[in-house]
């Protein structure tokens, strides 16, 4: 099979349901390939760790998956070849395949493994050859097609999220750019009346802005007690700053009233991109309303184990 790959040619040539297109804002269509949930499970499992999609919301990484297509290599045949110029990324569904340096053989790898990103990170020549052990069936990206999509994705968020975030209080401080970079960091959530948002007592890794709707806020000043509502929160509010910023358990439950639109970012993308506001956020933090003090919110576990969970 050869390496270069023809979008022109893959609609009627190669085996593999497609069932409609995606589009990119240049309007070019690219086809989307269906695929079972095996393959599925395969891709998710490959890309676990890879840093093309690490980026990635779940929506983003499907969109990504829809537009791989598939590849058949016979045993002994070369997939990718040392000093040639590399325009996909691989994932292996099935078979085993040989890298080699120079001729000698390096390593070999099998189903779930993903290779050939480094082209599409960096557009450099391909540094090893890789050669079908086995009977290979793999799944290819396309890097001018992962690029498209990614851009497509960025303008979208930039468009939908942009003038909400202008009108967000505590983004305020942030300049036009910082504000995009926000954007293009978001990834969306839905949720339904009477949906546990975070918890009270558990570990908490996401920060959120709310975009529709109204949750309440729920805090018990000890194990035993009660919990009680002390607080309601509203489209351009935001919520759980404190466990990333104190980098202690949640100090309440946040509980969606009806349905409720979020955005929310993780840990790794708070620190890098909210790092401008992080003193006013913190600077926030005693004017809440909270019936625990300040003080007792430090020495609160922080426990991954669901039985350790508090009740809200
Ligand atoms: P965090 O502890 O990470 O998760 C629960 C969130 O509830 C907390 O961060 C705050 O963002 C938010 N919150 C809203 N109102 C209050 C309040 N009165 N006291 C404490 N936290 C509050």
């Amino acid at each position: 099979m050869n390496d270069v790959f023809d979008f022109s040619t893959v609609v009627t040539t190669r085996r593999g349901a497609i069932s409609s297109t995606t589009s990119i804002e240049s309007n070019e269509l690219i086809p989307i390939i269906e695929k079972d949930s095996r393959t599925i499970e395969i891709l998710s499992s490959a890309v676990k760790n890879n840093i093309l999609f690490s980026h990635l919301d779940d929506i983003e990484r499907k969109q990504i998956f829809d537009v791989m297509f598939p590849g058949f290599y016979s045993s002994d045949e070369v997939i990718i070849r040392q000093n040639e110029r590399g325009e996909h990324f691989y994932i292996i569904e099935e078979g085993e395949v040989d890298v080699y340096i120079n001729d000698e053989l390096m390593t070999s790898f099998g189903e779930c493994s993903c290779f050939g990103e480094l082209a599409l990170i960096q557009s450099t020549p391909r540094t090893v050859t890789i050669k079908a052990k086995t009977n290979v069936k793999l799944w290819s990206l396309f890097g001018e097609t992962y690029r498209k999509i990614l851009m497509d994705i960025t303008i979208k968020k930039r468009n939908s999220y942009g003038e909400f975030l202008n009108n967000v209080p505590i983004l305020q401080t942030l300049d036009e750019f910082e504000r995009l970079v926000v954007a293009d960091s978001l990834e969306s959530v839905q949720y339904e009346d009477g949906d546990i948002i975070v918890r009270q007592g558990d570990p908490g890794d996401d920060f959120f802005i709310i975009v529709e709707g109204t949750c309440t806020v729920h805090q018990k000043p000890s194990e035993s007690s009660e919990s009680i509502e002390i607080d309601t929160l509203s489209a351009g509010d935001y919520f759980g700053e404190i466990a990333l910023l104190c980098n202690r358990a949640r100090v309440a439950t946040i509980i969606a009233k009806g349905s409720l639109k979020c955005v929310k970012m993780n840990r790794k993308r708070f620190e890098r991109i909210l790092g401008p506001i992080r003193d006013i956020l913190q600077r926030n933090i005693p004017q809440y309303n909270s019936i625990i003090p300040l003080d007792q919110l430090q020495t609160m576990i922080i426990s991954s184990d669901p039985k350790n969970k508090e009740e809200y």
